[in-house]
């Protein structure tokens, strides 16, 4: 099958690019735009670190084509990303970010989850960060510091009793273990 010219609208900026069409955006974006802020894990949907918005609504972007996102607006970690907001800066702040590969895609769902309901319980955030697997902070420090992106008054919401982590935060129901989600092999990061 013959390339074909696929036209897609990211963080404001129109590109052109001759792709295959059953590449995926998260391939174009990286690949074709390098865009490389949208990491690919598991490559099938499961870790969420190709999360993208597609209009303003988080997709992941390994298990869509990037014929498929023509006529929407993307967005990707690289909107606005000369200066941190305050999701970021609280992921830094509570030393929320270890490797970093699943940060894009938490900030992304974290922002989508502030825009609809800026003051989440702790139980909405977890929700709303479900589909975002972590292998290595154990969830607890990027849910508090979501909640204290929403809140900054809120400074110790979310730690458990001593402080002990919450292994469970954080993953899908039935989903897969942290220790098995991460880059594929040979994956860019
Ligand atoms: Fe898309 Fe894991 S790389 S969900
Ligand atoms: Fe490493 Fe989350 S900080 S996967």
């Amino acid at each position: 099958m013959s390339k074909q010219i696929i036209t897609l609208t990211v963080n404001g900026d129109r590109y052109e690019v001759a792709s295959d069409p059953w590449r995926t955006l998260a391939e174009v974006l990286r690949e074709d735009l390098r865009l490389t802020g949208t990491k690919i894990g598991c490559g099938h949907g499961d870790c969420g670190a190709c999360t993208v918005l597609l209009d303003g609504r988080t997709v992941a972007s390994c298990l869509t084509l990037a014929v498929e996102a023509q006529g929407h607006d993307v967005t990707t970690i690289e909107a606005g990303a000369e200066k941190p907001d305050r999701i970021q800066a609280a992921l830094v702040a509570r030393g929320a970010v270890q490797c970093g590969f699943c940060s894009p895609g938490m900030v992304l769902s974290a922002r989508t989850l502030l825009a609809s309901n800026p003051h989440p319980t702790e139980d909405e955030v977890r929700r709303a960060l479900a589909g975002n697997l972590c292998r290595c902070t154990g969830y607890t420090k990027i849910v508090e510091a979501v909640l204290a992106a929403a809140d900054p008054s809120r400074d110790s919401v979310g730690r458990q009793p001593g402080g002990a982590p919450n292994e469970s935060v954080g993953r899908q129901p039935g989903g897969v273990p942290n220790e098995s989600v991460g880059r594929q092999p040979g994956g860019v990061q």
